[in-house]
């Protein structure tokens, strides 16, 4: 996220320049600071900004001076001097000095100024991830959903050297840091929202549930009245971050489909639909996968997980897969008491039963989520050499 730091004697002129830089959009960090040029130094050690905007009023050889020492010090930090009337002799000085720009407090030339910083700055972040965004979504309720996410989020962090976000975005009944931990969450998403323009790395992490060193959890908000706060260029704001951050974005979605829900899963590589083999769950993710496919997810998109399955059972999956027109990417077994106890105890499975059914398909899945794409597409060749 690009922030900025705005400093202005002016309280008024201050508000503005926020209002002309942030409009609706949130991916911008914008910091207020009140006061002049003494306070340049401390601002940019304090908050590294990527930009500073210097509302000035006087400007004469000694602010020069500041602004070349700034310049120096800071390289980091580009710089751009608001002033109404400024001679050309200042100008050009100031433009020596190391400053991007000089002009009066006038939305689109200000506008214009950031944009192309920005865009200079932007090749310079490759230690950004892209990472890989994965949303589970519950045919109906109970059918295992938040406890396959949050555990599959635990597995891929603690077996597959991957950093990982779960992102609790199910607004009515989100409970999943519940499922991998004891501690209550100090912060939840309503308090990313709400504090949403000085969102940045460190604020995520420190808002979640940090299950592993590698491994956060981001909470539901708690109550349903705390939750109506959230809109969806909060959830998109969120997402962009976390992408830049996590190798992999884990969202539990639940089961309802809103503007928030919708604004999630357009980032969604993967959609996983969870059901289990009964026939209330099928006739449900029938319903869902048709919804999917009408807001414009693409088929390759839609993932079936089948849970709780028992080969024995009364309807066969390939009965199933006929009905939902797909194929299964993965059926996890039904395994009563130990998903029993990693629920109850808050511990994810694979802290207490190692050698459990359920965590062994949960290795799988992490494991073909981590495979690299580029090395399976090689594997024609190396079926050449088996034959040869
Ligand atoms: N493979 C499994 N074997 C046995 N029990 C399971 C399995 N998966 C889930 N369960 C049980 O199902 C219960 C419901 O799971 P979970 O809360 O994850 O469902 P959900 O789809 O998220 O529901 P909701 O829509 O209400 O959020 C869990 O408490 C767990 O005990
Ligand atoms: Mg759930």
């Amino acid at each position: 996220m690009l922030k900025i730091a705005v400093i202005s004697p002016n309280k008024a002129r201050m508000e503005e320049i926020r209002q002309i830089l942030q409009g609706g959009d949130f991916s911008r960090q914008v910091l207020l600071f009140k006061d002049g040029l003494d306070q340049l130094a401390l601002v940019a050690d304090k908050e590294h900004p990527d930009i500073v905007i210097l509302d000035v009023i006087s400007h004469g050889t000694e602010e020069l001076l500041t602004l070349e020492q700034f310049g120096q010090h800071y390289p980091g930090s580009a710089m751009i001097i608001l002033c109404e009337n400024a001679s050309s002799e200042f100008l050009v000085a100031a433009i020596r000095t190391g400053v991007k720009d000089v002009l009066p407090l006038e939305a689109v030339a200000l506008q214009e100024a950031v944009r192309r910083i920005e865009s200079k700055l932007k090749p310079v972040s490759t230690s950004q991830k892209m990472g890989k965004v994965i949303a589970f979504m519950a045919s109906k309720g109970g059918s295992g959903a938040t406890f396959l996410a949050c555990n599959l989020g635990y597995i891929l962090a603690a077996t597959r050297d991957v950093k990982v976000a779960l992102l609790d975005l199910n607004l009515q009944f989100g409970d999943a840091a519940l499922f991998v931990s004891d501690s209550v969450p100090s912060n939840t998403l309503s308090d990313v929202a709400s504090n949403i323009s000085r969102l940045d790395a460190s604020f995520l992490a420190s808002s979640m549930v940090q299950v592993l060193p590698n491994y956060g959890v981001l909470a539901a908000p708690e109550d349903a009245e705390r939750s109506v706060e959230i809109k969806p260029e909060h959830i998109e704001v969120l997402i962009r971050l976390a992408k830049s951050q996590y190798d992999f974005v884990i969202m539990d979605i639940g089961r309802t489909l809103s503007a928030t829900s919708v604004k999630a899963l357009d980032h969604a590589d993967m959609i996983f639909v969870v059901l289990q083999e009964t026939l209330p769950f099928i006739r449900d993710s029938k319903r869902l996968i048709h919804t999917l496919q009408s807001l414009g997810y693409a088929k390759d998109k839609i993932h079936l997980i089948l849970n709780r399955y028992d080969k024995g059972g009364d309807i066969q999956l390939d009965d199933i897969e006929e009905t939902l027109g797909m194929k299964m990417f993965k059926t996890i077994p039904n395994s009563y008491e130990a998903v029993s106890a990693s629920v109850n105890q808050g511990v994810p499975i694979m802290k207490i039963y190692k050698h459990n059914s359920v965590t062994k398909v949960l290795q799988e899945v992490a494991k073909n989520l981590t495979t690299d794409p580029k090395a399976k597409s090689s594997s024609w060749l190396d079926s050449l050499f088996q034959h040869a």
